[in-house]
């Protein structure tokens, strides 16, 4: 059924302006001051609200085999936790054990995203060992519409890469113009300091930040950027959390590496304290890299509001509590790493950045939705209100005020990190291609619409 929406405050990252838009057949096919409506026509009123382009979160493990586990979420509530708080598309990161190949890989992603996506999704494909066989299956890969790879600098036996595959899966992506995500941490500093600590008798949550500190972060990012530097590859550094690794990032940048720059809700708004709180609580705070000293989070913002850091994502690994994080009760090293936030990714940022002036409203829309679209080649089918984008649309309401909490959250995850903060505006309506997927807090649209989405990057 078409969609006319009356009077939109539409906000793109370079403009707002009123107006009435109309979708149909999956796509905005005009927007015009004032349209008129006809017979068999869905009309929503957004007077007094804001109307965004679909928010996008660049960095997402609904399906994760990780450390001995599983992520808790499958891709129906994962992504139907996302619309609800205004992400209509994600970006997954496909993450094959050493053990698989790449193919295989894929094809195990597809499987669990078809048929219980709500939301569109697209693969950053994960290069967790190169042998003679990948670059032809790499190359297959990106034929089927993947514009980007990902390598974990981190994570020493598991999914981390050596110098020679970091070299070629650069090389391979420089040829093939595809964008290379990565998890910018030094493995080997992380193994011998978690060893270090543990043998000192450090067995608890607070000690995972002392085993992974800033500059180990920092030395990834220099690693990844001189690799960038060399073969030419573009290359995007996943959840940056310090003013340390944005420095090794601005460095680069400056001798001409091609290096974007994504940070994580959680580090903007937790520090490390959570992370030491008493009781075992601090697992729930365990991430890669660590919940940082409050004296980064002004850096990040103000990377966010200068330009410095271009996409703000959730990096969202839900494990449980009460069974999977206790996994490493005796043995901090063993808690599955991740902190969910895909839910609340949106409402935290508006609160936080655009409610307390750190960012304007376009700023917001960039860095939460137009950049990441533009860096992984979406845009302008995602991204952006104009005619013949996708019909993602969150008409926001700036007047809602609630408290988030696990008890109503629809990511299936025994916790939320953001238990107990004030959110200030959410969004009422949220559009799937011209579906109405989300009312006033709640899923309301068709499991299994998401689409698997061809990225195609222009250098
Ligand atoms: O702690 C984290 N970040 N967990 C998810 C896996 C990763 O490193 O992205
Ligand atoms: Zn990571
Ligand atoms: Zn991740």
């Amino acid at each position: 059924m078409p969609l006319l929406i009356k009077n939109a405050d539409i906000v793109n990252a370079d403009s707002r302006y009123s107006a009435d838009i109309l979708c149909a057949d999956d796509v905005i096919t005009r927007i015009a001051p004032s349209i008129e409506s006809s017979p068999g026509t869905e009309v929503i009123d957004a007077a007094g609200r804001l109307v965004f382009p679909g928010f996008i979160d660049p960095h997402t493990h609904i399906y994760l085999p990780f450390m001995g586990t599983f992520s808790k979420d499958d891709y129906a509530s994962g992504t139907k936790a996302a619309l609800v708080g205004g992400t209509t598309t994600i970006f997954e990161m496909v993450c094959p054990s050493r053990q698989m190949s790449h193919a295989e890989g894929f094809a195990v992603w597809h499987k669990q995203a078809q048929g219980r996506a709500c939301c569109d999704y697209g693969f950053h494909m994960g290069v967790t060992r190169f042998d003679d066989n990948s670059a032809a299956e790499l190359r297959e890969i990106v034929a089927q519409g993947v514009g980007s790879f990902k390598v974990f600098l981190a994570y020493k036996g598991a999914f981390g890469v050596e110098d020679t595959e970091l070299w070629n899966t650069l090389s391979l992506a420089r040829e093939l113009g595809v964008v290379v995500a990565a998890h910018c941490e030094n493995e080997t500093l992380v193994a011998e300091m978690q060893a270090r600590l543990l043998a000192a008798g450090r067995t608890g949550p607070d000690a995972h930040y002392e085993s992974r500190p800033p500059r180990v972060e920092a030395e990834g990012v220099h690693h990844l950027c001189t690799f960038a530097e060399f073969t030419g590859a573009t290359v995007y550094v996943v959840h940056l959390s310090c003013r340390e690794a944005l420095a090794a990032a601005i460095d680069a940048r400056a001798r001409g590496v091609m290096v974007f720059v994504e940070t994580l809700i959680q580090y903007l708004l937790l520090d490390k304290t959570w992370a030491e709180r008493p009781g075992f609580q601090g697992a729930k705070y365990v991430m890669s890299p660590p919940l940082r000293d409050q004296a980064n989070q002004e850096v990040l913002w103000n990377g966010l509001a200068g330009g410095l850091v271009q996409t703000v994502a959730t990096d969202h690994a839900p494990f449980d509590f009460a069974s999977q994080k206790t996994m490493g009760r005796d043995d901090f090293t063993r808690i599955p790493n991740g902190i969910p936030a895909i839910e609340d990714r949106v409402t935290l940022l508006w609160t936080h950045g655009v409610k307390t002036g750190r960012l304007s409203l376009e700023q917001f829309v960039a860095v939460a939705s137009t950049n990441a679209a533009r860096i992984f080649g979406l845009w302008p089918r995602k991204g952006v209100i104009q005619p013949g984008a996708d019909a993602d649309l969150v008409i926001w309401d700036p007047d809602y005020r609630g408290i988030i909490s696990a008890r109503n959250q629809t990511q299936a995850v025994d916790y939320n990190a953001f238990e107990g903060m004030p959110i200030e505006g959410r969004p009422a309506v949220v559009t799937v291609r011209g579906e109405v997927a989300v009312r006033d807090g709640r899923f309301c649209g068709t499991e299994g619409r998401g689409r698997f989405l061809q990225c195609h990057r222009t250098p």
